[in-house]
């Protein structure tokens, strides 16, 4: 029997998962099937109930609902718990297993893909929402030399720190406090890519050897990078590594099955995928 998974948001259609999900299922074998569920912005628990009333299988979770699918889960994965945010949905008869694959697939993209260490590195992460939440845990777990969290809202970065201290080291600051300091590995894990926003920085942040990474991804290379580059950056990454890979987490929670990632994140990074 065919078993249905989806993902849901709002807005959803641009989302890559399906197409995603369906070359693993492909390649892997597996007898599955997978779209895209707009959910309206006050009714994201009914559209879950109905795609599990109707058989479903499991869901992958996006803006805006990550923290509301961490309330609707009955039992939460360590990582999904201290995120405080669920990308991943695994149903159970009547329980609902919430994971959280995003920094598991931002720290593989970072460490496997783009073979760059996150040990020992001076790591800036910038913004202090679901995104942000969710990466912070596994970013600690590879034991950088420090984490800075800088947010517009200054004291969202400090919950964030009070929060995660007992995992790491792990500062946070306001944008312009981050003057004369310079990091190897910066993070825009803001939403502010979308509207084809920038933080206000302040110059100097940037080496050559630079990791620049936008978790945002884009055809274009979005303002965070185009920023970087000009910064003297020379290692940009959007965000399509890390989507694929949150993406094989998910499938091999469903599936048991780990699938290879290299050939379609190479596909989406091509101009006209
Ligand atoms: P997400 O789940 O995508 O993280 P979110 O929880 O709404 O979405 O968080 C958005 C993040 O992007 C926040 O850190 C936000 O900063 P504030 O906490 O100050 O709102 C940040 N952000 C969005 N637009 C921004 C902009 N133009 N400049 C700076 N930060 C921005």
């Amino acid at each position: 029997m065919t078993d249905r998974y989806a993902v849901i948001g709002n807005p959803i259609s641009h989302s890559k998962s399906p197409q995603i999900h369906m070359v693993f299922a492909q390649q892997t074998d597996q007898d599955i099937q997978y779209e895209a569920l707009l959910a309206p912005l006050d009714g994201f628990q009914s559209t879950v109930n109905v795609f599990r009333q109707q058989g479903g299988s499991g869901m992958n979770i996006t803006v805006p609902f990550k923290q509301e699918a961490c309330q609707l889960a009955t039992g939460l994965t360590k990582r999904a718990r201290i995120a405080g945010a669920v990308n991943t949905f695994k149903f159970d008869n009547d329980r609902i297993l919430g994971d959280n694959t995003d920094g598991a697939g931002l720290v593989r993209d970072i460490a496997v893909n783009l073979n760059i260490s996150v040990t020992d590195k001076r790591i800036l992460l910038m913004g202090a929402g679901g995104a942000a939440r969710g990466v912070i845990l596994p970013l600690l777990q590879q034991q950088p030399a420090g984490l800075v969290i800088a947010n517009r809202t200054p004291h969202k970065a400090q919950l964030l720190r009070q929060q995660f201290a007992e995992f790491g080291p792990v500062n946070a600051r306001d944008y312009m406090e981050l003057s004369g300091e310079c990091f190897d590995i910066i993070i825009n894990a803001t939403s502010a890519s979308l509207s084809d926003a920038l933080p206000e920085l302040p110059s100097g942040m940037f080496t050559r050897s630079t990791l620049a990474y936008d978790m945002m991804y884009s055809t274009e290379p979005t303002r965070f990078l185009n920023y970087a580059a000009q910064q003297g950056a020379q290692q940009l990454a959007d965000g399509t590594g890390m989507l694929v890979e949150q993406a094989a987490e998910s499938f091999y929670l469903w599936r048991g099955i780990r699938p290879e990632t290299q050939n379609i994140i190479a596909n989406l990074k091509k101009p006209e995928a």
